[in-house]
């Protein structure tokens, strides 16, 4: 999903980016993220703060279908 319009960054990007170590100013810097019209910022800092390092949680995607892992244990 894009995150920043103006700039074209995904979450995708921004997650790996912070999983790197890189600091949110970092990322402003390289990618240009939050530095126009600044609408994308709070998003943008959530992402980046859900996958920095230390953090417990990951950004993760969650689909409701099942998958076929899951469903090997089911039948076990
Ligand atoms: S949407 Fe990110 S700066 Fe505009």
């Amino acid at each position: 999903m894009i995150v920043c319009v103006c700039r074209r960054v995904s979450d995708q990007t921004i997650a790996r980016c912070a999983r790197s170590g890189m600091a949110f100013d970092d990322i402003q810097l390289e990618l240009g993220v939050a530095t126009q019209c600044g609408k994308c910022e709070s998003c943008a800092r959530s992402v980046w703060d859900e996958c920095r390092p230390g953090q417990s949680v990951a950004h993760l995607h969650r689909d409701h279908a099942p998958s076929p892992a899951r469903e090997a244990l089911a039948v076990a």
